[in-house]
């Protein structure tokens, strides 16, 4: 089928679209109702289905002769361990890993808190919760505890699980005493915490209340799968929106896996028993998608890799992990990308492994930017496919249908909208824009399977933040444009969300900890641009009258709060003083205005500004510090 022919069903026809589609999963309770209305008033999906998304993605293989079949590849550099699990493995070690928790009372629906590193277990214990039911939150490893306390109140989960470190190329980092903070600051309190011990750092216990992994499992019953409503939330994952709290970004089972086992043959062009290698985190929702969920569900076999593109031991690691475990396809960020171009810019590592197997290379999670984009073709020869996504849709947006018609590439747009998503293009009154116009980009309802429906817990938040900018529109806080043939071209946030080394971060959030300083009336922060991590986090700061500070000093003093409370991978490194910041005549700090300045675009004066002699002060003094790009 030509991409046109799919997309334009999957548009004109989203319910029987959709329903050919949900046949390819084996359901307990064959959907009857394909696309209905919840309590909300929100489109869902397969709203009668029956289902288990860890029976889809283990049982169901074991079942169909692929039990002697790797599910999991885990390599990790940090730890020179190499180790594959086949789908039966698998398949009893989740049983068993289910049996712990529902000892310790884990029953469909109940959360369970996952703050883990890149080890196998991790995905142990996501798919142990699907199978009882129950709903996963992973925390990335790189939050702080503050970060980990804010998530335990929201989703209160009945227990946790976590290792007693990770390590990040050399260092050790200590999850144990940062999750035993967390739990001291946070309101709710989880009942058990499923402690793995690692030998890079054995964590201490608490009595009562921490248990070990190994012990745990080797007495556990294991437990079988507990069917669930295909709306019933498989996980809630925390993103960063404009604001300090992140928001739980809530993904149901039974459309979350239709869209993915159709994702990774349309988009990805994986076939049952092929390898999947994607660069990413279980802390991120790639890492969710295309690390544990997509790859098994589709009967191919991921890798788990403990490392970094560069350092780990240098910047052949990729091409050596892709080598090594014959990927076929590799899915990592630009960031990585620079990193690997940066270290070894002719690519001299790659020409020491047989790249032979992998087909295709995939990076999402910021824009690609046209160089990274050509000098990745040109030094692997394979096709390079940006696609465009978010953590609250849980698959691509764009992209390019690798698995139904490859369209020609153009560097700088993630391709074309993937069936099921009706992109368009609208000014601020919410007219459509013409061609080559940058507007907002938004999504036309319904959302496909696979989206959020909700935030977790909070409805109403959920419809504030993105469906009353653009009545029947996702808006997707995203800016850009398409092109005559249909491409679309990504440009940026449309608000004060930033990516940093493909990592989202709030603004918003860095600013609230900024001016909890004692020293800071006021600050704005913005990203801006950086060559290696895309953007990087900077504090422009007004000092309280009469505050007598080493602008050095405060920087250190500002770095170390941003560490200490969302944790080192906000990159906050710079913090600078100024003397005024624009303002509106209401107060509002302008800035998107600021954010044209750092980009060196064009900007006009505002009419609501308060003091317009402030601007050319500000430009001048970012200017000074490197702040503009070129
Ligand atoms: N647990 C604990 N700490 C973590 C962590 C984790 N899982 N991940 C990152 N950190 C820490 C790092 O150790 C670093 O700490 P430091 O300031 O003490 O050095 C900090 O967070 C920033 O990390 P990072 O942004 O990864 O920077 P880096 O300089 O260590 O590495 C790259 C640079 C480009 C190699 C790296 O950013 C990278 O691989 N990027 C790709 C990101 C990616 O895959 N994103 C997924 C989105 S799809
Ligand atoms: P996350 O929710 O962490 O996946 O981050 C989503 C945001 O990352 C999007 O809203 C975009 O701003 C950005 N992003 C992800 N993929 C791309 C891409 N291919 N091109 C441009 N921006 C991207």
């Amino acid at each position: 089928m030509s991409y046109q022919a799919e997309y334009s069903k999957s548009i004109e026809a989203p319910e029987a679209f959709w329903g050919e589609k949900a046949e390819a999963i084996a359901w307990y309770k064959q959907p009857q109702t394909i696309l209905s209305k919840d309590d909300n008033g929100m489109d869902r999906w397969f709203a009668d289905g029956e289902m288990n998304t860890a029976y889809l993605a283990l049982d169901y293989h074991v079942e169909n002769g692929r039990g002697d079949q790797a599910a999991v590849i885990y390599d990790s550099p940090v730890t020179d361990t190499k180790r594959t699990i086949s789908y039966l493995e698998l398949r009893d070690d989740v049983a068993k890993f289910a049996g712990v928790l529902k000892a310790q009372g884990v029953a469909k629906g109940d959360r369970v808190v996952v703050y883990m590193p890149m080890i196998p277990e991790a995905l142990v214990a996501m798919l142990a919760v699907a199978r009882l039911g129950a709903v996963h939150s992973v925390v990335f490893g790189g939050f702080a505890p503050h970060e980990l306390a804010v998530r335990i109140d929201d989703a209160e989960p009945k227990v946790m699980v976590t290792a007693s470190c990770g390590v990040e190329i050399s260092k050790v980092i200590e999850y144990k005493p940062m999750l035993d903070q967390a739990i001291e600051k946070s309101a709710h309190k989880p009942g058990a915490v499923v402690v793995l011990q690692r030998p890079e750092a054995v964590a201490e216990m608490i009595e009562g209340r921490d248990m070990d992994w190994v012990e745990a499992v080797a007495s556990a019953e294991p437990a079988d799968c507990v069917p669930v409503k295909s709306t019933d939330p498989l996980y809630v994952l925390y993103t960063s929106g404009t604001t300090g709290k992140p928001k739980g970004v809530v993904r149901d089972n039974g459309s979350h896996a239709v869209a993915l086992k159709y994702s990774m043959k349309a988009i990805y062009n994986m076939e049952p028993g092929d390898v999947f290698w994607a660069a990413s985190d279980v802390g991120w929702v790639v890492g969710h998608s295309y690390i544990c969920y997509g790859p098994l569900l589709a009967g191919c076999t991921t890798v788990v890799y403990e490392g970094k593109p560069i350092r780990t031991p240098d910047a052949g690691a990729f091409w050596r992990v892709c080598a090594e475990h014959k990927c076929k396809a590799l899915f990592a960020a630009p960031t990585a990308f620079r990193a690997i171009k940066k270290e070894d810019p002719d690519a001299a590592e790659l020409a020491k492994y047989d790249l032979s197997n992998l087909q295709t290379i995939f990076m999402a999670g910021e824009r690609l930017d046209p160089p990274t984009y050509h000098w990745t073709v040109e030094k692997t020869g394979k096709p390079v496919v940006d696609h465009w996504w978010q953590t609250e849709t849980g698959w691509a947006i764009c992209g390019n249908m690798m698995g139904v018609e490859a369209k020609a590439p153009k560097p700088g747009s993630s391709t074309v909208p993937v069936p099921g998503f009706n992109v368009c293009v609208l000014d601020h009154e919410g007219n459509e824009l013409p061609n080559g116009e940058q507007g907002n980009i938004v999504l036309k309802l319904p959302l496909p399977p696979g989206c959020l429906p909700t935030v977790w817990g909070d409805f109403e938040r959920f419809r504030t933040s993105y469906l009353t900018e653009f009545p029947g529109y996702y808006s997707s806080g995203d800016g850009g444009y398409k092109d005559d043939d249909g491409y679309v071209f990504i440009m940026g946030r449309t608000d004060d969300v930033i990516n940093v080394a493909g990592h989202r971060l709030s603004t918003g959030e860095m600013e609230e900890i900024v001016a909890g300083h004692d020293a800071v009336a006021e600050c704005a922060v913005i990203g801006i641009n950086d060559p290696l991590k895309g953007q990087e986090p900077v504090g422009l700061v007004l000092l309280k009258n009469g505050v007598d500070i080493e602008e050095d000093e405060l920087q250190a003093e500002l770095v170390a709060l941003v560490r200490k409370e969302i944790g080192a991978v906000a990159c906050f490194k710079r913090a600078i003083v100024v003397q005024r910041l624009p303002k509106t005549r209401s107060g509002k700090i302008l800035r998107k205005l600021l954010r044209q300045i750092a980009d060196g675009k064009e900007y006009s004066i505002p009419s609501t500004i308060d003091d317009p002699a402030s601007l050319p002060e500000i430009e001048e003094i970012m200017g000074e510090r490197g702040l503009v790009s070129a």
